[in-house]
């Protein structure tokens, strides 16, 4: 179906189309969560936000955000906007502690939903001819069936491998000679290395286009992973609560950052601390409100991730930059504040080490201790003496206290000794005492 590779029409709109939609479709998203889910009647009420008080976008600022632990509180299906009747799917995303957060989607929501995925897979590069090997987990977790769909919707041909199996992923790519690979960028480098372990080159593989996301990455492991797999990787951004993947995409064209999908989502940019609006440019915490979604409504939604808001490039509408970590993923290390990508990222800038590692905090003697674990490269490995392994070591040590600002203990270790991921990568074990 040629129709299904071009631009959607709004895609081009202009930015005063786009806002008109915008707007009319905000007011009507608040006033049906106002009217069909008693948890938002109730906090707009406390905070004297009526739906007939957003007349512009500024507006917005009056309205109470919503968090994470407002969906716990109404677990399992509090939060639903409709009849349990018209509800056709459920995802929930495990959390790491407590009940999990479940969502819920209406026919029309899962059409949305797939048209957006095959939006995003369009903007990639991709097209109604290609073939999609999608790694990305399915069942509760949105990754894997929002690609299916989004495969589906764009006319392409949906090979739904999941999370997993690794010698397998590699015999299917190399069988079925896919063009497009939708997994996390962890979960890709363990099938490069897979690849290799089979003896075969993973760049030979038939792979053009790599649709990575669900957990922060790197320009590092970009270029890691393009060189390795000889692809184009591009992001791809998305969150349960908001509807899946499939909120952000980087467009092929520019790779500078992700359109966020406007006309669906209103994206916010705020200090997490004071929850002011911060204005485009500046960084903060993301905050999303659904649009057009039915079954379940989102006002304001607190993502805990931090970016900024950028104007359109290849679309009109704006961008938000590569997502660094989540705020609740910020270490302090004795009063630095630490991401593990910022770790990665340093990392990435010696050539002997690869991008597997780990971080471990400890807290021994009242102190915090930064332990980072991190593989050479494999074809290093058994050849570097124990002098030339102490000082790359140190070296690593300086790199990530002049870059970023913390002292750590770095041990490099053999080829295939930190665990890979078949999905999102752990990054980070916190030993420290809870408090
Ligand atoms: O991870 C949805 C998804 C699936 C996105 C596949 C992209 C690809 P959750 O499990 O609810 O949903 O986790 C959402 O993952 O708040 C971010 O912290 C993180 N995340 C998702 N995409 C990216 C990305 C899916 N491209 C949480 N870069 C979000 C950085 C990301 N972090």
């Amino acid at each position: 179906m040629a129709g299904l590779d071009q631009l959607e029409p709004i895609e081009k709109a202009g930015k005063d189309e786009l806002a008109a939609l915008q707007l009319k479709r905000l007011r009507n998203t608040i006033r049906r969560a106002y009217e069909n889910v008693p948890h938002y009647k109730k906090k707009l009420d406390a905070a004297g936000a009526r739906p007939d008080d957003l007349n512009q976008f500024a507006d917005l600022a009056k309205f109470p955000f919503t968090t994470k632990d407002d969906l716990r509180q109404n677990y399992p299906f509090g939060m639903f906007a409709v009849p349990m009747a018209d509800i056709v799917r459920v995802h929930a995303s495990s959390g790491t502690t407590g009940k999990p957060t479940v969502v819920g989607y209406t026919k029309n929501d899962i059409d949305t939903w797939s048209a957006l995925m095959a939006r995003s897979i369009r903007a990639a590069g991709g097209r109604s001819t290609d073939k999609i090997h999608v790694a990305y987990g399915y069942g509760l977790f949105t990754g894997g069936l929002g690609a299916h769909y989004g495969g589906e919707y764009l006319g392409a041909t949906v090979i739904p491998v999941g999370g997993g199996f690794t010698e397998r992923q590699v015999q299917l790519i190399r069988d079925f000679k896919p063009d497009i690979i939708m997994v996390t960028p962890s979960y890709m480098l363990a099938i490069a290395d897979e690849f290799e372990r089979q003896g075969f080159a993973p760049a030979d593989c038939s792979l053009r286009i790599g649709i990575f996301g669900a957990e922060p990455w790197t320009e590092t492991m970009r270029a890691e992973i393009e060189k390795r797999m000889g692809l184009q990787a591009l992001d791809l951004y998305g969150l349960s609560e908001v509807m899946g993947p499939g909120v952000a995409q980087e467009c092929a064209e520019t790779r500078d950052g992700l359109t966020v999908w406007e006309d669906h989502f209103f994206p916010e940019i705020i200090d997490p601390d004071s929850g002011r609006v911060l204005p485009d440019g500046e960084v903060g915490e993301l905050v999303v409100t659904s649009l057009t979604k039915e079954a379940m409504p989102v006002i304001r939604y607190r993502t805990r991730d931090l970016t900024r808001l950028m104007p359109g490039t290849a679309r009109t509408m704006r961008r938000i930059e590569r997502v660094k970590g989540r705020s609740d993923d910020m270490l302090i290390i004795r009063g630095v504040n630490v991401f593990p990508s910022q770790i990665e990222a340093v990392l990435g800038r010696e050539p002997r080490l690869a991008p597997h590692y780990v971080l471990e905090v400890r807290r021994p003697h009242n102190l915090d201790e930064l332990d980072v674990l991190v593989e050479m490269r494999p074809e290093l490995s058994g050849k570097l003496a124990a002098a030339e392994n102490t000082a790359l070591e140190k070296k690593a040590e300086h790199l990530i206290k002049a870059y970023v600002g913390v002292t750590a203990n770095v041990r490099v270790l053999e080829p295939g000794t930190i665990e890979r991921s078949q999905g999102k990568a752990r990054r980070v074990i916190d030993r420290r005492p809870k408090s």
